[in-house]
């Protein structure tokens, strides 16, 4: 049931500082503040040469995060797909490649096909999946739960968070095995993880200033989402959770991309809202928020209080988010994304839990 909230969605985007620490006390030890998976993998990660990530919508934007994670950490090359792009492109996989899949459902009809070619190529199967009964849990080699529960909302958002969390220990757990990860390394990065609850229960205290927002998005026609590093994939997402439930046209777009077409686009009728946490790209991010308000665009920034004091540039609303460590700012930043799409479709009055020509599980193609 829907508790107090108004909608799925609300409850499960309040819920997720709670079922984020459930997946992170699942892979974390906490005693010993090491990256504790629970399965055994039946490979090292040592002898992988390439990753494969295949999924749809908004658990492929989790991919795209993890590919960040992983190269970094674990110094691996990844390339990310999407679920009905792979299985028809023959992709050449080598015997012993590992190859995951992402997928709240389990069921999604692209992926499920994504991951028998990838079993037939022979390569390692690992499925982060929310329902462990599934036919993908079923049908992969290895399974790694999220534990964000039943996610009803069409939209997906606590499932999005939880697979960030596995997927990150995941990463850690690769650098590990290839030495690339210090144990100092591990115990920072652990640290870094172990805050994200609390940071996520932060977080939602912007709702207010996010409700107020999202008048002034509800009378846009189109609004833009920049961000660099791994907060580019979450302006993907957080353009998509916009166009599902509030019908409102929106784009996600790297933030260096910016000159090279969306510019155009800019006057002082469309909102641009850039996710620029302070970390090593933020000043990167500056120069093409400059670049905005050169062309009156009306700026939105989700930053930390270092970021706010250091943006240059003025802002139509800064949503100052609590400091925390680089690496796993898309967690914690998804619930200013998700609640500002969330409030913008309660103005525009449309039904957020069961938006319009969508379902919540893809299952034919
Ligand atoms: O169940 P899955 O995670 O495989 O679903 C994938 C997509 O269909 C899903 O994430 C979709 O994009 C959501 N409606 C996004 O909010």
């Amino acid at each position: 049931d829907k508790a107090n909230y108004r909608h799925f969605m609300a409850k499960e985007i309040h819920e997720q500082p709670e079922v984020v620490g459930h997946t992170l006390a699942r892979y974390v030890d906490m005693a010993t503040e090491r990256v504790s998976l629970p399965v055994t993998l039946p490979f090292d990660f040592k002898d992988i040469q390439r990753i494969n990530i295949t999924a749809c919508g908004t658990a492929s934007y989790a991919g795209i995060v993890a590919k960040y994670w992983f190269e970094r950490f674990a110094r691996v090359p990844v390339e990310v797909d999407v679920a009905s792009e792979f299985r028809y492109r023959e992709a050449p996989l080598r015997k012993g490649d590992l190859a995951i899949f992402i997928s709240q459902s389990g069921e999604t009809a692209d992926t499920l096909a994504a991951l028998r070619y990838a079993k037939a190529e022979g390569a390692h199967t690992i499925a982060v999946v929310n329902v462990p009964t599934s036919t993908i849990a079923r049908e992969s080699e290895t399974v790694l739960q999220t534990l964000a529960g039943p996610e009803i909302g069409v939209a997906s958002t606590k499932a999005f968070t939880c697979q960030l969390m596995v997927l990150a220990n995941l990463a850690i757990a690769a650098g590990k095995a290839r030495g690339e990860l210090s144990d100092e390394d591990e115990t920072k990065l652990v640290h870094g993880l172990v805050e994200i609850p609390r940071l996520m229960s932060d977080a939602l205290t912007t709702e207010l200033q996010i409700e107020k927002l999202a008048h002034r998005i509800a009378k846009s026609r189109d609004v833009l989402y920049l961000g660099r590093g791994t907060s580019y994939p979450l302006a993907l997402e957080g353009a998509l959770k916009l166009k599902e439930i509030s019908y409102i046209h929106a784009e996600g777009y790297a933030a260096g991309e910016l000159k090279h077409g969306p510019i155009a686009l800019i006057d002082e009728t469309m909102p641009v809202v850039v996710i620029a946490p302070y970390d090593r790209v933020f000043e990167k991010t500056v120069s093409n928020m400059q670049e905005v308000a050169a062309r009156g665009g009306n700026i939105i920034l989700m930053t930390d209080a270092k970021g706010a004091a250091e943006a240059t540039v003025e802002s139509l609303v800064t949503i100052v988010m609590p400091d925390m460590a680089a690496a796993f700012t898309p967690m914690v930043y998804a619930v200013p994304v998700q609640l500002l799409a969330y409030h913008t479709a309660v103005v525009m009055g449309t039904d957020v839990d069961q938006p319009r020509n969508l379902a919540k599980s893809v299952t034919v193609e």
